[in-house]
């Protein structure tokens, strides 16, 4: 069926990853995962299917309308992130990047528990290593084909702007959805949406509404963006 006949496909990655040192312990971030599951609720509720990919968060997942589908696919790090939404992404219509991916993970994994002892030898520091784990928005940007629209976040704590317009142009995004350190974790955000051709719009209200207005934004111009791909193709 064509893609203007069916329902749209969204992927949504969502909240925090957590990247194991030993059995007990993780590094992670703030991230509550409130945003993605906001944006999630929106496209379900914009008659949309959904593949959520979440991190640990404590959140229920949102209600599926009727007739639409949700799959929720609940994931620690990243790497177990970017093995469940680079299939889904293949198959998806917008995909929307909110997960606070942990861009690194500790080099080495330890069996057990980590032993105070066994840090005496190195004056009682612990020294982690510490390795880049994938970016999967920008092997979705690589992906991406002429009629998919792809949207990520930027969480910038300086020169919000330029870094975020960085990111636009580097993982080859059709919008980056600017927001601050103090968004993480609240319940309302104050964002800025950047888009490819140069249009900027601020939103600040509570992240339901901010996820609703994002949704909208984006299944207007991939609809657009459809109907020119096909006048060209005729
Ligand atoms: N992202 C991702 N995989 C990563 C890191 C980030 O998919 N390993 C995505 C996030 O979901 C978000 C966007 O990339 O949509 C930007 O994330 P952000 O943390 O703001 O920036 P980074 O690209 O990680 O760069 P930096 O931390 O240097 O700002």
């Amino acid at each position: 069926m064509s893609a203007s006949l069916r329902r749209p496909r969204v992927l949504v990655t969502a909240g925090p990853t957590r990247e194991p040192i030993d059995r007990v312990r993780y590094l992670t971030n703030r991230s509550s995962g409130r945003m993605g599951y906001a944006v999630a609720a929106a496209a379900l509720a914009a008659g949309c299917d959904v593949d959520l990919v979440t991190g640990p968060v404590d959140l229920a997942p949102p209600p599926a309308p009727r007739g639409a589908r949700l799959t929720v696919h609940r994931v620690e790090t990243a790497r177990q992130m970017r093995a469940a939404a680079l299939p889904a992404f293949r198959g998806c219509d917008l995909a929307f990047h909110v997960a606070a991916v942990s861009d690194f993970r500790p080099a080495r994994f330890v069996r057990g528990k980590l032993k105070k002892r066994d840090l005496a030898a190195r004056g009682g520091a612990l020294v982690l290593e510490l390795v880049p784990n994938p970016d999967i928005l920008w092997e979705c940007g690589q992906r991406k084909h002429q009629r998919q629209l792809l949207v990520g976040f930027a969480l910038e704590a300086a020169d919000g702007v330029r870094n975020a317009l960085f990111k636009l142009r580097e993982k080859n995004l059709d919008f980056v959805v600017l927001n601050g350190p103090s968004a993480l974790n609240a319940t309302r955000a104050d964002v800025t949406v950047l888009a490819r051709d140069g249009e900027r719009i601020s939103i600040r209200a509570e992240k339901s509404r901010i996820g609703g207005q994002l949704v909208a934004l984006a299944l207007e111009r991939w609809r657009r963006q459809l109907h020119k791909t096909k006048a060209t193709i005729r």
